[in-house]
Protein backbone atom coordinates (compact mmCIF):
# COMPACT_ATOMS: atom_id res chain seq x y z
CA UNK A 1 0.00 0.00 0.00
CA UNK A 2 1.85 3.39 -1.44
CA UNK A 3 0.60 6.55 -0.54
CA UNK A 4 1.61 9.37 -2.26
CA UNK A 5 0.89 13.11 -1.60
CA UNK A 6 1.74 16.30 -4.20
CA UNK A 7 1.80 19.41 -2.35
CA UNK A 8 1.34 22.37 -5.25
CA UNK A 9 -0.91 20.04 -7.24
CA UNK A 10 -3.19 22.80 -8.75
CA UNK A 11 -0.40 24.43 -10.75
CA UNK A 12 1.77 24.14 -14.10
CA UNK A 13 3.76 21.43 -12.76
CA UNK A 14 1.34 19.65 -10.08
CA UNK A 15 -1.56 19.22 -12.53
CA UNK A 16 0.43 16.70 -14.96
CA UNK A 17 2.43 15.14 -12.15
CA UNK A 18 -0.80 14.06 -10.57
CA UNK A 19 -1.76 12.81 -13.58
CA UNK A 20 1.43 10.94 -14.52
CA UNK A 21 0.96 9.48 -10.82
CA UNK A 22 -2.89 9.09 -10.95
CA UNK A 23 -1.86 6.36 -13.70
CA UNK A 24 0.78 4.79 -11.80
CA UNK A 25 -0.01 1.19 -10.90
CA UNK A 26 2.26 1.83 -8.25
CA UNK A 27 0.25 4.34 -6.31
CA UNK A 28 -2.69 3.11 -4.22
CA UNK A 29 -3.56 6.45 -2.35
CA UNK A 30 -3.20 10.13 -4.06
CA UNK A 31 -3.56 13.01 -1.83
CA UNK A 32 -3.41 16.26 -3.60
CA UNK A 33 -3.21 19.77 -1.78
CA UNK A 34 -2.70 23.54 -2.60
CA UNK A 35 -4.12 26.81 -1.68
CA UNK A 36 -6.71 26.58 -4.74
CA UNK A 37 -8.25 24.44 -6.73
CA UNK A 38 -7.27 20.49 -5.78
CA UNK A 39 -11.28 19.67 -5.18
CA UNK A 40 -11.84 20.39 -8.92
CA UNK A 41 -8.38 18.77 -9.89
CA UNK A 42 -9.00 15.52 -7.79
CA UNK A 43 -12.39 15.12 -9.25
CA UNK A 44 -10.99 15.84 -12.53
CA UNK A 45 -8.50 12.84 -11.75
CA UNK A 46 -10.78 10.59 -10.27
CA UNK A 47 -12.43 9.49 -13.16
CA UNK A 48 -9.98 7.85 -14.49
CA UNK A 49 -9.95 4.00 -14.32
CA UNK A 50 -6.56 3.09 -12.91
CA UNK A 51 -6.00 1.85 -9.02
CA UNK A 52 -5.01 5.27 -6.82
CA UNK A 53 -8.05 5.96 -4.59
CA UNK A 54 -7.65 10.21 -5.03
CA UNK A 55 -8.67 13.31 -2.91
CA UNK A 56 -7.96 16.84 -2.67
CA UNK A 57 -7.50 19.31 0.18
CA UNK A 58 -7.26 22.86 0.71
CA UNK A 59 -5.75 24.66 3.81
CA UNK A 60 -8.97 24.74 5.47
CA UNK A 61 -10.22 22.04 8.20
CA UNK A 62 -6.77 20.85 8.94
CA UNK A 63 -6.40 19.86 4.71
CA UNK A 64 -2.23 19.40 4.82
CA UNK A 65 -2.43 17.46 7.72
CA UNK A 66 -5.12 15.22 6.37
CA UNK A 67 -2.93 15.06 2.86
CA UNK A 68 -0.02 14.23 4.80
CA UNK A 69 -0.83 11.78 6.86
CA UNK A 70 0.11 7.95 6.35
CA UNK A 71 2.16 9.14 2.92
CA UNK A 72 4.97 7.26 2.04
CA UNK A 73 6.37 9.68 -0.55
CA UNK A 74 5.64 13.43 -0.80
CA UNK A 75 5.79 15.69 -4.04
CA UNK A 76 6.42 19.49 -3.71
CA UNK A 77 6.36 21.07 -6.98
CA UNK A 78 4.55 24.39 -5.15
CA UNK A 79 5.53 27.92 -5.31
CA UNK A 80 5.71 30.44 -8.38
CA UNK A 81 7.91 29.73 -12.13
CA UNK A 82 10.07 32.27 -13.41
CA UNK A 83 8.77 34.78 -16.10
CA UNK A 84 11.54 35.71 -18.90
CA UNK A 85 14.74 37.45 -17.33
CA UNK A 86 14.52 35.87 -14.15
CA UNK A 87 16.64 33.27 -12.46
CA UNK A 88 16.19 30.02 -10.05
CA UNK A 89 17.41 32.37 -7.26
CA UNK A 90 15.05 35.40 -8.18
CA UNK A 91 12.34 33.01 -7.16
CA UNK A 92 13.53 32.64 -3.54
CA UNK A 93 11.93 35.41 -1.90
CA UNK A 94 8.60 33.41 -2.68
CA UNK A 95 9.64 30.19 -2.45
CA UNK A 96 11.29 29.45 0.33
CA UNK A 97 8.57 30.01 2.53
CA UNK A 98 6.29 28.23 0.85
CA UNK A 99 8.82 25.35 1.02
CA UNK A 100 9.71 25.98 4.81
CA UNK A 101 6.00 25.80 5.48
CA UNK A 102 5.27 22.58 3.40
CA UNK A 103 8.22 20.84 5.26
CA UNK A 104 6.85 21.63 8.68
CA UNK A 105 3.83 20.07 8.20
CA UNK A 106 6.32 16.65 6.70
CA UNK A 107 8.00 17.08 9.88
CA UNK A 108 4.40 16.85 12.17
CA UNK A 109 2.71 14.25 9.82
CA UNK A 110 4.44 12.22 8.08
CA UNK A 111 8.28 12.19 9.03
CA UNK A 112 9.19 9.24 7.61
CA UNK A 113 8.09 9.99 4.10
CA UNK A 114 10.46 10.58 1.16
CA UNK A 115 10.24 13.80 0.45
CA UNK A 116 11.54 14.96 -3.26
CA UNK A 117 11.60 18.84 -4.11
CA UNK A 118 10.90 20.34 -7.38
CA UNK A 119 10.36 24.08 -6.38
CA UNK A 120 12.97 26.15 -7.50
CA UNK A 121 15.72 27.09 -6.12
CA UNK A 122 15.96 23.80 -5.93
CA UNK A 123 19.87 24.44 -4.79
CA UNK A 124 18.54 26.68 -2.27
CA UNK A 125 14.71 24.68 -1.05
CA UNK A 126 16.60 21.74 -0.33
CA UNK A 127 18.92 23.29 2.65
CA UNK A 128 15.73 24.49 3.47
CA UNK A 129 13.79 21.53 3.61
CA UNK A 130 16.84 20.09 5.25
CA UNK A 131 17.38 22.74 8.21
CA UNK A 132 13.16 22.72 9.33
CA UNK A 133 13.19 18.63 9.27
CA UNK A 134 16.83 19.04 11.84
CA UNK A 135 14.80 21.67 13.62
CA UNK A 136 12.21 19.34 13.74
CA UNK A 137 14.55 16.17 15.21
CA UNK A 138 13.39 13.82 12.21
CA UNK A 139 15.91 14.68 9.29
CA UNK A 140 17.26 11.47 7.61
CA UNK A 141 19.70 12.66 5.23
CA UNK A 142 18.54 8.92 3.35
CA UNK A 143 15.18 10.33 2.40
CA UNK A 144 15.22 14.03 1.01
CA UNK A 145 15.97 14.38 -2.00
CA UNK A 146 16.26 17.47 -4.94
CA UNK A 147 14.59 16.49 -8.48
CA UNK A 148 17.33 16.89 -11.22
CA UNK A 149 16.14 14.25 -13.28
CA UNK A 150 14.73 17.52 -15.82
CA UNK A 151 18.60 17.75 -16.63
CA UNK A 152 19.32 14.12 -17.09
CA UNK A 153 16.05 14.25 -19.55
CA UNK A 154 17.23 17.18 -21.33
CA UNK A 155 21.11 15.89 -21.30
CA UNK A 156 19.40 12.68 -22.87
CA UNK A 157 17.21 13.98 -25.49
CA UNK A 158 19.70 16.93 -26.58
CA UNK A 159 22.23 14.75 -26.80
CA UNK A 160 20.57 11.77 -28.60
CA UNK A 161 22.39 13.24 -32.44
CA UNK A 162 25.30 12.17 -30.78
CA UNK A 163 24.38 8.89 -28.78
CA UNK A 164 22.40 7.68 -32.19
CA UNK A 165 19.87 5.87 -29.92
CA UNK A 166 16.49 5.77 -31.30
CA UNK A 167 15.07 6.08 -27.59
CA UNK A 168 16.83 9.00 -26.26
CA UNK A 169 15.83 8.03 -22.67
CA UNK A 170 18.14 4.81 -23.57
CA UNK A 171 21.51 6.80 -22.67
CA UNK A 172 22.35 7.09 -19.34
CA UNK A 173 23.90 10.66 -19.30
CA UNK A 174 24.82 11.54 -15.73
CA UNK A 175 24.21 15.14 -14.42
CA UNK A 176 25.99 16.26 -11.12
CA UNK A 177 25.81 19.47 -9.35
CA UNK A 178 23.19 21.57 -8.97
CA UNK A 179 19.93 22.44 -10.16
CA UNK A 180 20.24 26.04 -11.86
CA UNK A 181 22.47 27.10 -14.90
CA UNK A 182 26.08 26.74 -14.58
CA UNK A 183 25.80 24.68 -11.15
CA UNK A 184 24.53 21.94 -13.48
CA UNK A 185 27.09 19.53 -14.82
CA UNK A 186 26.56 16.77 -17.49
CA UNK A 187 29.53 14.31 -17.61
CA UNK A 188 29.18 13.11 -21.05
CA UNK A 189 32.40 11.04 -20.35
CA UNK A 190 30.76 8.66 -17.95
CA UNK A 191 27.81 8.39 -19.99
CA UNK A 192 26.79 4.63 -20.99
CA UNK A 193 27.21 3.52 -23.75
CA UNK A 194 30.00 5.36 -24.75
CA UNK A 195 29.58 7.94 -26.93
CA UNK A 196 31.49 11.16 -28.89
CA UNK A 197 30.66 14.70 -29.18
CA UNK A 198 32.92 16.56 -31.74
CA UNK A 199 35.15 19.13 -29.94
CA UNK A 200 33.35 21.83 -32.17
CA UNK A 201 29.75 20.61 -30.81
CA UNK A 202 30.40 20.08 -26.97
CA UNK A 203 30.24 23.61 -25.61
CA UNK A 204 27.11 24.63 -27.22
CA UNK A 205 25.65 21.52 -26.09
CA UNK A 206 26.73 21.76 -22.15
CA UNK A 207 25.06 25.13 -22.33
CA UNK A 208 22.07 23.83 -23.68
CA UNK A 209 22.02 21.46 -20.78
CA UNK A 210 22.84 24.29 -18.15
CA UNK A 211 20.12 26.40 -19.47
CA UNK A 212 17.34 24.36 -21.15
CA UNK A 213 15.15 25.53 -18.59
CA UNK A 214 15.50 29.33 -20.07
CA UNK A 215 14.45 27.70 -23.33
CA UNK A 216 11.20 27.22 -22.22
CA UNK A 217 10.89 30.17 -20.10
CA UNK A 218 11.34 32.56 -23.05
CA UNK A 219 9.13 30.27 -25.55
CA UNK A 220 6.25 30.51 -22.77
CA UNK A 221 6.98 34.59 -23.20
CA UNK A 222 5.95 35.41 -19.43
CA UNK A 223 3.24 32.17 -19.00
CA UNK A 224 6.38 30.54 -16.93
CA UNK A 225 8.73 27.85 -16.71
CA UNK A 226 9.10 24.05 -18.20
CA UNK A 227 5.97 22.22 -16.65
CA UNK A 228 5.22 19.29 -18.53
CA UNK A 229 8.56 18.42 -18.77
CA UNK A 230 9.27 18.68 -14.97
CA UNK A 231 6.29 16.69 -14.49
CA UNK A 232 7.55 14.20 -16.64
CA UNK A 233 10.47 14.12 -14.90
CA UNK A 234 9.27 14.28 -11.28
CA UNK A 235 7.20 11.43 -11.93
CA UNK A 236 9.74 9.38 -13.03
CA UNK A 237 12.26 9.97 -10.30
CA UNK A 238 9.04 9.92 -7.87
CA UNK A 239 8.01 6.00 -9.85
CA UNK A 240 11.67 5.05 -8.83
CA UNK A 241 11.78 5.85 -5.12
CA UNK A 242 8.60 4.50 -4.99
CA UNK A 243 10.00 0.95 -7.14
CA UNK A 244 12.68 0.52 -4.77
CA UNK A 245 10.55 1.12 -1.67
CA UNK A 246 8.56 -1.75 -2.81
CA UNK A 247 11.89 -3.82 -3.12
CA UNK A 248 13.28 -3.40 -6.63
CA UNK A 249 16.94 -3.13 -6.77
CA UNK A 250 19.37 -1.80 -8.81
CA UNK A 251 18.25 1.97 -9.27
CA UNK A 252 20.18 4.68 -9.71
CA UNK A 253 19.41 7.77 -9.98
CA UNK A 254 21.01 11.58 -9.88
CA UNK A 255 19.79 14.12 -7.06
CA UNK A 256 20.37 16.89 -5.09
CA UNK A 257 20.94 15.16 -1.51
CA UNK A 258 23.23 15.84 1.87
CA UNK A 259 25.81 14.32 1.11
CA UNK A 260 27.45 13.73 4.60
CA UNK A 261 23.97 11.89 5.76
CA UNK A 262 24.40 8.99 2.87
CA UNK A 263 26.85 6.51 2.94
CA UNK A 264 29.54 7.29 0.13
CA UNK A 265 29.04 10.87 0.57
CA UNK A 266 31.47 12.08 2.83
CA UNK A 267 34.06 11.56 0.10
CA UNK A 268 32.12 13.23 -2.63
CA UNK A 269 31.85 15.96 -0.16
CA UNK A 270 35.33 16.77 0.51
CA UNK A 271 36.11 16.13 -2.66
CA UNK A 272 33.81 19.09 -3.79
CA UNK A 273 33.61 21.40 -0.78
CA UNK A 274 30.01 21.22 -0.80
CA UNK A 275 27.72 18.98 1.73
CA UNK A 276 24.51 19.43 -1.19
CA UNK A 277 25.30 18.00 -4.53
CA UNK A 278 23.23 16.38 -6.90
CA UNK A 279 25.16 12.57 -7.68
CA UNK A 280 23.72 8.95 -8.64
CA UNK A 281 22.06 7.26 -6.21
CA UNK A 282 21.52 4.11 -4.99
CA UNK A 283 17.81 3.59 -4.02
CA UNK A 284 16.57 1.29 -1.65
CA UNK A 285 14.03 1.03 0.53
CA UNK A 286 15.30 3.27 2.93
CA UNK A 287 15.71 5.94 0.55
CA UNK A 288 19.16 6.91 -0.60
CA UNK A 289 21.53 3.74 0.39
CA UNK A 290 24.38 4.80 -1.16
CA UNK A 291 25.76 8.34 -3.38
CA UNK A 292 28.15 6.96 -5.80
CA UNK A 293 31.38 8.80 -6.57
CA UNK A 294 31.55 9.60 -10.06
CA UNK A 295 33.46 12.12 -9.93
CA UNK A 296 36.68 10.23 -10.09
CA UNK A 297 38.64 10.46 -13.37
CA UNK A 298 36.80 13.03 -15.59
CA UNK A 299 37.58 15.03 -17.82
CA UNK A 300 40.09 18.28 -17.61
CA UNK A 301 36.91 20.26 -19.11
CA UNK A 302 34.48 18.46 -16.49
CA UNK A 303 37.15 19.39 -14.02
CA UNK A 304 36.56 23.07 -14.91
CA UNK A 305 32.41 22.66 -15.02
CA UNK A 306 32.41 21.00 -11.70
CA UNK A 307 34.56 23.88 -9.73
CA UNK A 308 32.69 26.50 -11.76
CA UNK A 309 29.56 24.46 -10.04
CA UNK A 310 30.44 24.12 -6.85
CA UNK A 311 31.27 28.06 -6.88
CA UNK A 312 28.18 29.07 -7.17
CA UNK A 313 26.46 26.21 -5.79
CA UNK A 314 28.14 26.87 -1.82
CA UNK A 315 26.40 30.51 -1.98
CA UNK A 316 22.59 28.71 -2.91
CA UNK A 317 23.12 26.42 0.02
CA UNK A 318 24.34 29.03 2.80
CA UNK A 319 21.19 31.11 1.51
CA UNK A 320 18.89 28.09 2.02
CA UNK A 321 20.12 27.69 5.60
CA UNK A 322 20.47 31.22 6.85
CA UNK A 323 16.89 31.39 5.77
CA UNK A 324 15.73 29.03 8.52
CA UNK A 325 19.00 29.62 11.09
CA UNK A 326 18.80 33.48 10.86
CA UNK A 327 14.80 34.21 9.33
CA UNK A 328 14.58 37.13 7.98
CA UNK A 329 12.15 39.80 9.49
CA UNK A 330 8.53 39.58 8.44
C1 LIG B 1 13.43 23.78 -15.28
O1 LIG B 1 14.57 23.33 -15.24
C2 LIG B 1 11.35 24.37 -14.03
O2 LIG B 1 13.47 24.24 -12.96
C3 LIG B 1 12.67 23.78 -13.98
O3 LIG B 1 12.93 24.16 -16.34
Amino acid sequence: MVKAAVLGASGGIGQPLSLLLKTCPLVDDLALYDVVNTPGVAADLSHISSVAKISGFLPKDDGLKHALTGADIVVIPAGIPRKPGMTRDDLFKVNASIVRDLVKGIAEFCPKAFVCIISNPVNSTVPIAAEVLKAAGVFDPRRLFGVTTLDVVRAETFAQEFTGQKDPSKAQIPVVGGHSGETIVPLFSKATPAFQIPSDKYEALIKRVQFGGDEVVKAKDGAGSATLSMAFAGFRFAESVIKALKGQTGIVEPTFIYLPGVPGGDAIAKATGTDFFSVPVSLGSGGADKANNILEGVTEQEKKLIQTCTEGLKGNIEKGIEFIKNPPPK
